[in-house]
């Protein structure tokens, strides 16, 4: 069996900090739970079908970016990086670019510890000159990155347009650790969802499969598992929407009729309809995700798009302190 299903079948429980951190979404005015803990094993496994659907456009939209500008990325980068791939998930990505940058060290950190472990020890096989470390942590608030990763030519690596579910000012603030978690030599390699029409936006977070609907449902038996509460996924339904105003997608869970929830220490009603809010996806206009970079330390080198300027696949240097 591998790793990942024998921890879930061991039932983890929450540190005390997760545990209390749920607890206080699950209660607030507008519940909500954060979009980290959509990445259980399931739900991990969820997100790679969701990268295979036609309506999901922005991996292989930044797929065809990253093929198609393949040697202006790699002068750009140039070789011996110490590549830190931030929500590494199954490592494809990264994989993908190791014959183009010619990395010193690749450091493959993601929340979901077992996931990304599993994926380091395939890809180590494949790649068995690059040095691998695999760490399982939760980048949200802070970034201690431990001894092991070496301080020479840092470049972050942060596909997926995975800052958009982060707000603006989150963004710039986790931008801005990045920045002070490198030298002058530092860099970051980043892909950025752009504004693009309703529809196309709806269709990508709502698909007619259902494989969106059951990765955001996955989150309440994430949930149950963590802090010992009692969800039935088949009391809720998903939602998926563009928000215009607030250029972002958003994905909730509805409660299709009144219900109860309790967790340990702590209980609520839900009322027919009331919603649990469960991530954000931000959209940006090419410019401001530009401006977001400069008000973080980092100056864009490069900005590579597709044809139709729905995804953006940006290169910036740390501006020297
Ligand atoms: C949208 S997926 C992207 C996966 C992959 N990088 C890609 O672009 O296809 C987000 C990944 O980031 C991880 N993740 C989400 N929030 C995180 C956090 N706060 N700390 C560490 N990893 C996180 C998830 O477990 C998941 O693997």
């Amino acid at each position: 069996m591998p790793t990942s299903r024998l921890t879930e079948a061991r039932q983890r429980l929450a540190t005390p900090a997760v545990a209390a951190e749920l607890a206080a979404g699950l209660a607030a005015r507008e519940a909500f739970i954060s979009p980290k803990y959509l990445y259980d094993a399931l739900g991990s496994r969820l997100f790679e079908a969701i990268c295979e659907l036609p309506e999901y456009y922005p991996t292989r939209t930044e797929a065809a970016i990253v093929a198609r500008y393949s040697a202006e990325i790699a002068r750009a980068v140039g070789p011996g990086a110490t590549l830190i791939d931030l929500g590494a998930g199954n490592c494809a990505k990264a994989a993908a670019l190791f014959p183009l940058l010619h990395p010193a060290q690749y450091v493959a950190i993601d929340i979901a510890a077992d996931f990304v472990r599993d994926a380091i020890a395939r890809l180590q096989q494949r790649f068995p000159h690059i040095e691998m470390t695999a760490l399982g942590l939760d980048f949200s608030s802070k970034l201690d990155l431990p001894d092991v990763v070496r301080t020479e030519k840092r470049l972050f690596f942060y596909p997926g347009s995975s800052i958009g579910n982060f707000t603006p000012d989150e963004a710039r603030a986790f931008l801005q650790r990045l920045r002070a978690a490198c030298d002058d030599d530092g860099g970051l390699l980043i892909g950025i969802d752009l504004v693009k029409d309703a529809a196309t936006l709806d269709a990508a977070y709502d698909d007619d499969l259902g494989i969106t609907a059951a990765f955001n449902l996955n989150i309440l038996r994430h949930v149950n598992r963590l802090i010992g509460a009692d969800f039935d996924v088949l009391q809720w339904e998903h939602r998926g929407f563009y928000n215009e105003g607030e250029s972002r997608v958003e994905m909730h869970l509805e409660a299709m009729e009144d219900l109860s929830v309790s967790w340990h220490g702590g209980a609520r009603d839900f009322s027919a309809g009331q919603r649990i809010h469960t991530e954000n996806s931000y959209k940006y206009r090419q410019s401001l995700a530009v401006g977001l970079l400069e008000q973080s330390g980092f100056a864009a080198t490069h900005v590579w798009t597709d044809p139709d300027n729905w995804f953006a696949f940006i290169h910036a240097r740390a501006v020297p302190r």
